[in-house]
């Protein structure tokens, strides 16, 4: 029985393994790339606030120190009014969408996600949110509040 060794020339050499290597990758940075396009066109994001419609309550749903939770456009927000100030947050997280629920006792906007904490500005406090949750532009003429572009 003879053993033979393959010649040189049938194995792939390094740059031939190294070009495969890189090709391979671009293929998939391509397919990801392509993936994330179609999905953008095929299924437009829910969670723009961009085409929403003004939403106009009156002020005595809000008492001071008292939060109202209303849906702008298709996203989830809450009113926080203080003796200082009234504003309005999307409740959608800025790391991954997930939705924050406020903790009235602190004050806070908890993910429970992965344990993204903003405070009563929406500014991060903790966890890995990368920027302060969107604030909703909110006015008030006479007793009603508005959420939203006017
Ligand atoms: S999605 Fe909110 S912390 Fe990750």
């Amino acid at each position: 029985m003879t053993i033979t060794n393959p010649s040189p020339k049938a194995r792939p050499s390094a740059f031939a393994a190294r070009r495969q290597f890189i090709q391979l990758g671009l293929a998939t940075l391509g397919a990801a790339w392509l993936g994330t396009w179609l999905q953008s066109r095929l299924f437009p994001a829910t969670n723009s606030t961009q085409e929403a419609q003004p939403v106009s309550f009156p002020l005595s749903e809000l008492p001071v120190g008292g939060t109202k939770a209303l849906t702008y456009g298709a996203v989830p927000v809450l009113v926080v009014r203080t003796r200082e100030s009234l504003r309005a947050f999307s409740l959608v997280c800025t790391h991954l969408g997930c939705t924050v629920e406020w903790q009235a006792n602190k004050k806070e906007f908890y993910c429970a996600c992965h344990d993204g904490r903003y405070d009563e500005f929406g500014d991060v406090l903790a966890g890995p949110p990368p920027i302060p949750l969107e604030q909703i532009p909110v006015s008030m003429e006479g007793d009603t509040v508005t959420v939203g572009e006017v």
